[in-house]
């Protein structure tokens, strides 16, 4: 499903040449559950961008779906990021004035969805991450954890192949992040999603199929 081909990502501060990725390559396949670790400035979150098509690769190819990225246009990628791809993040980027429902339903109205399928669908993923209580409330009156959950229904209401989320769990204490890990994990084998995420946290690694470890930009794992 997706090909990372010796990709290389310089980013520029300036004249200065800041070396992000240099020579990664990795697959991903259906309904795998693969972690991304290694100390901070390592370029996860660089990795995540250039999956999700938010920024392309300054040499190597990034494949999705047998596609390379740089090859797309603008119009395709964003088809891409709208239909293949979901995005959870680490602070989970919520929009304040918009309740949990309307947060969940947000990409369907962008897709032109109906408004009886969207209620269809925002209800059914509010009752899969256990929140159809909180339907109605805010993000400012919801617990970190809860706010994850919203994050990760938004992400899966396109029902995408893909989901990209970047340290999901670093904002969470343990239990919390411990329950967001069983949630994704249980929706990746019943929907057949598969996740990638980055993580500084150990509690990961028994849920993984794969881990890659990256350093300076390279995958020592
Ligand atoms: N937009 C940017 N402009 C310039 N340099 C950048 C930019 N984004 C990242 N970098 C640099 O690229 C390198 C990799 O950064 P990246 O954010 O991918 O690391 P990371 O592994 O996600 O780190 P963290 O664990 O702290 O989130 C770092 O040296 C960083 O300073
Ligand atoms: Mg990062």
């Amino acid at each position: 499903m997706i090909k990372v081909e010796q990709v290389v990502k310089h980013y520029y501060l300036g004249k200065r040449k800041v070396p992000a990725l240099r020579g990664v390559s990795l697959e991903i396949g259906d309904s795998q559950f693969v972690a991304i670790q290694g100390p901070s400035g390592s370029g996860k979150s660089t990795l995540l961008h250039l999956i999700g098509c938010l920024d392309l690769p300054t040499k190597g190819d990034v494949k999705i779906l047998g596609k390379s990225t740089n090859t797309l246009s603008d119009y395709q990628q964003s088809i891409l990021r709208n239909k293949f791809l979901g995005f959870i993040f680490q602070s989970f980027n919520l929009i304040p004035v918009l309740s949990a429902y309307e947060n969940i339903e947000y990409p369907l109205l962008l897709q032109g969805i109906s408004r009886s399928q969207r209620k269809q669908r925002v209800n059914t993923l509010l009752k899969e991450v256990g929140l159809e209580e909180h339907s109605k409330h805010y993000p400012d009156y919801l617990s970190g954890g809860q706010r994850q959950r919203v994050a990760i229904a938004r992400a899966l209401i396109t029902q995408p192949r893909l989901i990209l989320a970047d340290e999901p769990t670093a904002n969470l204490d343990s239990v919390t992040g411990t329950e967001i890990l069983d949630l994704m994990k249980k929706i990746s084998l019943e929907n057949g999603t598969s996740f990638l995420f980055s993580t500084h946290d150990p509690k990961i690694a028994p849920y993984a199929d794969c881990i890659h470890t990256l350093k300076d930009g390279l995958l020592i794992k």
